[in-house]
């Protein structure tokens, strides 16, 4: 890690020194190039306690054997795919703990490979986020490591290597972790998704040929094969009247889903593991790499014997990626309002603030030479890891960045460690009544976000098509 660049600072003193040229006789002029500064600490008492930095602990400690080793799983009906797993099991295992209760995982790496485990989106004490470079050592082949934590939110997450993951992932390395709090038992019932794609060779194969010059040229590795929970004909049972709590996380490399359900009514009541201010439809939401979405999904009283297909339509071929069949005798819908988070601050005066950090998101153009495999190297303001500038978050209080994508690609931008809310995408403010721990952004976009960081330490910030990543988009941000 080389220097510390504060921007802001940078900018407002260039500000200063215009104003102080305009000063002498152009008052109104000096006065119109200030930016409109909602003052920070309006902003930061508008935040409160959307999110808590304490959770009482239950005094419980769940603990979990967690072993990576290679494998064969049936993913394609008739044929056996080798595999890199967690315990043998595409997907890996689903945790779930209450909140407040202590994870304990013993994890040995049996890979022929050096991995490790980071766990998306939960706000892990630093030295358990398992990102080498940043906060622990690669576990070798052969290895331990206990990861023991708290999570202080409760919501989905997963858990994936931080390793190579462009290959690890890929190879079926992941899991997710649901921290249950008193609403989530309320459902009938409580299901996972993982919406993952492989790309397979003609024999049902995981391809080899990992991080290609054509992934780099494009939004990553794109699979051919798509799943649900580790397979191609994924279908859930639930009887008429339920009422359901689907938890859907997107583990694909590159894939980017926009799942309809068709005519189910399918609220979003929780986006990257965090509740919304106000339930919404599901319609049009876009769910990248590393993203997590909750619906709410009540089954009508009068379906027995239907069967409700779920659509994927973010590409121009719609394929379907499974069926919920409704059988057996109607229940009692539960009742109760949709579990929101009505603490979440609007920030709508934020939109002309001062942008504190910007990331352009764009290509490696140093060296002057060939990117890697042939393909480009995905950059963040020019720089590649870990040869990056540092940068500074300033520690509960409101924070302001922005990303300007300054290619034709789409770069799904994930930060470790913190919980950060959309204030406006190309100048406008946006609606987004929630936190996200990604965000996806498009072709030539621009897109500001405002953040209170609650947890301290030095935080993995990159794209989350992996091989982006892998090819250097990505960084590290310093919380203090
Ligand atoms: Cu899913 Cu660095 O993260
Ligand atoms: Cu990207």
């Amino acid at each position: 890690m080389q220097v510390i660049i504060k921007k802001t600072n940078l900018k407002k003193a260039t500000n200063l020194m215009t104003i102080g040229l305009f000063v002498v006789g152009v008052l109104v002029v000096g006065s119109s190039l200030l930016t409109n500064n909602v003052s920070s600490p309006a902003l930061r008492g508008e935040f409160g306690n959307a999110y808590s930095n304490v959770v009482n602990d239950s005094g419980e400690v769940v603990e979990v054997g967690i072993r990576a080793y290679e494998d064969e799983v049936e993913i394609v009906n008739g044929y056996k795919t080798k595999v890199w797993s967690y315990n043998g099991e595409i997907p890996g295992p689903e945790i779930r703990i209450n909140l407040g209760d202590t994870l304990k995982v013993n994890f040995t790496n049996n890979l022929p490979d050096e991995t490790t485990i980071h766990w998306h989106g939960v706000r892990v004490p630093n030295a358990m986020d398992g990102v080498p470079g940043v906060n622990q050592e690669p576990i070798a082949p052969g290895d331990s490591f206990v990861y023991e934590f708290t999570p202080k939110d409760a919501g989905t997450f997963w858990f994936h290597p931080h390793v190579r993951g462009a290959e690890q992932v890929e190879r079926g390395l992941f899991g997710t972790l649901i921290v249950e709090d008193k609403i989530s038992k309320e459902y009938s019932q409580d299901v996972v998704w993982i919406l993952d794609d492989i790309r397979m060779t003609d024999t049902y194969q995981i391809d080899p040929n990992f991080v290609t010059g054509g992934d780099l040229m494009h939004d990553g590795r794109w699979g051919n094969v798509i799943t649900v929970n580790g397979t191609i004909n994924e279908q859930l049972e639930v009887r008429p009247g339920e009422r359901i709590r689907l938890r859907l996380v997107n583990t694909s490399n590159g894939r980017v889903y926009l799942p309809s359900f068709g005519s189910l009514d399918s609220k979003i009541i929780a986006v990257d593991g965090m509740y919304v201010k106000e339930a919404f439809d599901l319609d049009n939401f876009e769910i990248a790499p590393g993203n997590r979405v909750d619906l709410d999904i009540k089954i009508p009283k009068d379906s027995s014997g239907k069967t409700f297909k779920v659509y994927d339509y973010y590409t121009r071929n719609n394929y379907q990626l499974a069926e919920i069949i409704v059988t057996g005798s109607t229940i009692e819908t539960p009742d109760f309002d949709y579990p929101v988070n009505i603490n979440i601050p609007d920030w709508t005066d934020a939109i002309n603030n001062d942008v504190d950090i910007s990331f352009k998101l764009n290509t490696f153009s140093g060296n002057g030479g060939m990117g890697m495999m042939g393909g480009i190297n995905w950059a963040i303001n020019n720089e590649v890891f870990p040869d990056n500038s540092d940068y500074i978050l300033k520690y509960n209080e409101v924070n302001i960045l922005e990303y300007k994508n300054e290619s034709f690609r789409l770069h799904p931008m994930h930060l470790h460690g913190q919980f950060f809310k959309v204030i406006s995408r190309n100048g406008v403010a946006s609606n987004e009544n929630y936190f996200r721990d990604t965000v996806l952004v498009h072709p030539n976009e621009t897109v500001r976000v405002a953040i209170v960081p609650l947890d301290k330490g030095e935080w993995a910030h990159h794209c989350h098509i992996l091989e982006h990543a892998e090819s250097g988009m990505m960084n590290t941000i310093v919380v203090k």
